[in-house]
């Protein structure tokens, strides 16, 4: 409802300004303690997978927190787990602005941010300074600068940094917003990069005594072959989970927008049949052995209820908050309740 007030100001004011002012809005009203009565207890949807017991499987995908500097205000509407990042070793920058841009019609967001961000040790103090005890998952990414053979030192460097902090790390090998990046997803660049991280886990697992699980962000952009190599080379490393997906090259079907030609990935109404598709496929290639998280133009219960359908077992939204509002969580959560 208040959202609903706040929506034709924020739709006034480009795309980034309005994400931060309505973040800045999040604090103020968890500051103030009104965002907690959006969330929607509802202990029949607990899910307990990766070794880790989930309140409900609805979470907040990567890319809206980049920085950690909203988990507190994130968890009050109603969440069962946050993903903050992408995050590199190094600050940067990202793309020039303008870099978000809004397809109402469709329902859709073009980004093409470049993972600005400030860094993996700013991000990790957030996460030691937060006060909720909710589920975190750390997406960590390479910097621009890194060339692509070099790639896997930079995720490596991150898993060490936020391993202690993280309820899962997600290794983003799929935003179309860095070069060379998705090239990551296939053949000896992705074998490598997924080894690195095993091997650096099984350190990690050595001397802290906890296993934080690893998950495998994939594109939507992937054929049939390259999911199924890719499932085929999660499992042979032993990482624990594919999110899928993230945002697509593609414009089908909203060629007719304004902004539609805006270079960057595509995400919202569009997106969703693709990504239930790949989650379909990846049910298949994986078997059940290891979790999908899916994500990907979810905008209504009905929309979750598909991808936990398709195989997923957690699922993750971004781009219908944009367009509905917070309290769209606590609706999907009710929804998914009711449905049991
Ligand atoms: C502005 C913006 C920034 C994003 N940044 C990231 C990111 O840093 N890392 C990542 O893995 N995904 C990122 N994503 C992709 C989302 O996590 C998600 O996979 C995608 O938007 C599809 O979900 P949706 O249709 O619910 O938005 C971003 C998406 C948007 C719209």
């Amino acid at each position: 409802m208040l959202y609903q007030l706040a929506r034709p100001l924020l739709f006034c004011l480009d795309a980034e300004s309005a994400h931060r002012a309505g973040l800045a809005l999040l604090d103020a009203s968890h500051a103030l303690g009104t965002a907690r009565l959006l969330a929607s207890a509802a202990p029949s949807l607990q899910v307990r997978t990766l070794g880790i017991d989930f309140p409900n499987p609805v979470g907040l995908a990567a890319g809206m927190d980049k920085n950690g500097d909203h988990i507190d205000a994130l968890f009050d509407l109603g969440f069962g787990f946050v993903e903050v990042g992408a995050v590199t070793p190094r600050p940067q920058p990202g793309n020039p602005r303008p870099r978000i841009f809004r397809l109402t019609e469709a329902q859709a967001i073009i980004n093409r941010m470049g993972f600005n961000n400030l860094g993996v040790d700013y991000l990790v103090e957030n996460l030691k300074r937060r006060k909720s005890s909710g589920i975190v998952g750390v997406n960590i990414g390479k910097n621009f600068d890194t060339p692509i053979e070099r790639a896997a030192d930079d995720y490596v460097h991150c898993l060490r940094k936020v391993y202690p902090h993280a309820s899962f790390v997600t290794a983003n090998v799929s935003s179309p917003n860095t070069s060379g990046l998705r090239n990551l997803q296939q053949d000896e660049l992705l074998d490598n990069l997924l080894g690195e991280l095993a091997r650096t886990r099984a350190d990690l697992v050595r001397s802290s005594g906890r296993h934080v699980p690893i998950a495998v962000k994939i594109a939507p952009d992937l054929d049939d072959a390259g999911i199924d190599a890719l499932a085929e080379r999660v499992l042979a490393h032993d990482l624990d989970a594919v999110i899928a997906t993230n945002t697509t090259l593609s414009r089908a079907g909203v060629e007719h927008l304004p902004n539609s030609r805006e270079a960057g990935g595509l995400s919202g109404g569009p997106l969703r049949v693709r990504s239930t598709e790949v989650i379909t496929r990846l049910a298949r290639a994986t078997a059940g052995r290891i979790p999908i998280i899916g994500v990907g133009g979810i905008a209504s219960t009905a929309d979750a209820m598909e991808k936990l359908r398709a195989g997923a077992t957690l699922v993750q939204l971004y781009s219908a908050l944009v367009f509905q509002g917070p309290a769209l969580v606590g609706k999907i959560v009710a929804g998914l309740a009711q449905s049991r």
